[in-house]
């Protein structure tokens, strides 16, 4: 596809300028008024060079560019050239590249050669999978299709909770309360029962405390009864959680999780020891991070010698620098843990790897029910899994009042309520506190998941109406003319296909697939727009292929940019 920004640079270069043509690329906007032309050129950058006010800088540009098959207009207004696009080469251009890259169109290399590792979901072990979850779950695994879509080679790690002084707690109240028949039916609201029963009790007899402390010491000894029970309880989460994993479409490269890092845990401490960095503080082992601007000390030994959730997260960096040379290594956990991630870095920087610099992590706020919050304590919590199943439940209802004819409704009520759900938590900015809204998520008619998935169906219902010939025909599409393209709602729609493959990247860089998901919707509107504004199916060949290819590129496009976001794209609903 044409880089357009790239061609007007040379256009508008000049060597008066003494920029490259990248440098003047670069400064070339895309106006969010379209009154102002497709592309804007601001010249203040050139005032001092040329020794010209702006205004006339502009005047002289736009008066040499004008003559350019590129445009259809050229203005200079103010500082500013404004362009506006000749819409027949841009809609060739794009709905050709769309057309014949297919599913490759937004796919680019640059990451070509280079490993990246996305943690993400990273659940605790015998605790419920909660709506808490669906944060890093959803956006960790758009992130990791957006780095696939740059290509790069990228490993996707789940980072399970897996061990801790808690399952000492889970062990000695097993060994209290525990019944197995009861733990085989239902396990982790079993053992949540367990938990939350260890925390009442042991308000009124500390002496619990000190026996699950025993119990996890033993466990990091690798005494064998602690283990089996350890082990125990880490398959049966595991097997509920693949549950909701594969309701999600998604997995993992690797289920590392805390317990993986155990064995190297001595070393770190060895490590930490001897760079001279330990230093001791009522009992327990801590890193001061004072002269890295950090007041709060990063402790990685507690006094009765157990390790801690942060000695396993260094551990983990240096094990995932040596085994996978990452480019870059993305942490998407929530913004509660900042503190955490700023001490880790600061401990990695301290040891003297450079490398730390690369690790980013990619925080989100807090999701919250129109309820209240949960805690896992208490035990008011709300399952991932049953918020999925309802979802389904209500999507059903609603195609279940549509026709039907054609469709296999649990499949599209699967699709759609999941979709609903995922698109939903992927609208917000990540880092914004949200109120999970049953109303909205699943709204056919709002910047929805099901509106867009219902433009796609849309899409492919109109291709089904057109005739196999037509459709063949499309195939050639050196022959298309977009003249018929007329209306200005066709030409946005073309516009925001245009932009995908930059919004891909900018969503990457940015750890945001949000802005993927706003530009979704702005490309379903335009959709929508345009089947609104424009016959399709015309009695005229060439203005009924025209159109045609324009729908059959949004059909893919959408799906594409579903596809990204971790959501399928049913062809009827
Ligand atoms: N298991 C943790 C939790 O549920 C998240 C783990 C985040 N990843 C990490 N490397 N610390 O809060």
């Amino acid at each position: 596809m044409i880089d357009f920004k790239k061609k007007i640079a040379q256009e508008i270069n000049d060597p008066s300028f003494g920029l490259t043509d990248e440098e003047i690329a670069g400064l070339i906007e895309i106006p969010g008024d379209t009154s102002h032309g497709d592309f804007a050129f601001p010249c203040f950058r050139l005032a001092k060079v040329l020794r010209k006010a702006p205004p006339l800088i502009a005047k002289d540009v736009a008066e040499r560019i004008s003559g350019s098959s590129l445009f259809q207009k050229v203005e200079p207004v103010n500082a500013y050239v404004n362009m506006f696009m000749n819409k027949e080469l841009v809609a060739a251009d794009v709905v050709n590249a769309v057309l014949t890259q297919g599913r490759d169109y937004g796919r680019s290399d640059i990451g070509k050669g280079r490993t990246v590792i996305v943690e993400y979901s990273s659940p605790n072990i015998a605790k419920p999978f909660h709506i808490g979850h669906i944060r890093s779950t959803v956006i960790g695994n758009a992130i990791y299709k957006l780095y696939d879509e740059m290509g790069y080679n990228v490993v996707r790690i789940n980072h399970l909770g897996d061990y801790g002084t808690q399952f000492g707690k889970m062990i000695v109240a097993y060994r209290l309360w525990g019944d197995p028949d009861e733990l085989a039916k239902d396990p982790i609201k079993t053992l949540l029962g367990y938990y939350t029963r260890f925390h009442r009790e042991a308000e009124k007899d500390p002496s619990l405390d000190d026996k699950a402390r025993e119990a996890f010491a033993k466990l990091e000894a690798g005494d064998e009864e602690e283990v089996a029970l350890w082990q125990k309880f880490r398959e049966l989460s595991l097997k509920e959680f693949s549950r909701v994993y594969e309701m999600l479409g998604i997995t993992f490269d690797s289920y590392a999780g805390e317990s993986f890092y155990s064995d190297k845990m001595p070393a770190v401490i060895e490590e930490l020891k001897e760079k001279g960095l330990l230093q001791e503080s009522r009992g327990a082992q801590i890193v001061d991070l004072e002269s890295m601007g950090i007041s709060t000390p990063a402790v990685i030994q507690k006094s009765d010698g157990s390790s801690l959730y942060a000695t396993r997260d260094i551990a983990a960096a240096i094990y995932r620098k040596k085994t996978y040379d990452f480019y870059k290594c993305i942490y998407v956990v929530a913004s509660q843990q900042n503190l955490h991630f700023q001490q880790w870095k600061a401990v990695l920087q301290l040891m003297g790897y450079d490398w730390q610099k690369d690790c980013v992590h990619v925080p989100f706020g807090l999701v919250s029910l129109p309820e209240g919050t949960m805690s896992t304590r208490n035990g008011r919590v709300v399952f991932l899994e049953d918020v999925l199943n309802t979802a389904v439940e209500k999507t059903r209802d609603i195609i279940a009042e549509k026709n039907t004819e054609g469709i296999d409704v649990d499949q599209v009520a699967k699709q759609v309520g999941i979709g609903a759900v995922i698109f939903q938590e992927l609208s917000n900015n990540r880092i914004k506190d949200y109120v999970f809204d049953w109303d909205n998520v699943t709204n056919f008619d709002g910047e929805t998941g099901p509106y867009v998935q219902y433009t796609h169906a849309r899409a492919c219902s109109v291709l089904r109406k057109a005739s196999r010939g037509d459709l063949e025909k499309l195939k050639d599409v050196q022959d298309l003319d977009f003249r018929y393209i007329t209306s200005e709602s066709g030409y946005q729609l073309i516009k925001d296909l245009y932009r995908v493959p930059e919004v891909i990247m900018d969503a990457g860089e940015k750890y945001e697939p949000s802005i993927l998901t706003r530009h979704l919707v702005d490309i379903a509107q335009s959709f929508n727009k345009f089947y609104h504004d424009e016959h399709i199916l015309v009695d005229d060949e060439k203005e009924k292929l025209a159109k045609l290819a324009l729908v059959s590129a949004s059909r893919t496009v959408i799906a594409n940019c579903l596809g990204l976001l971790g959501i399928q794209a049913p062809e009827r609903m």
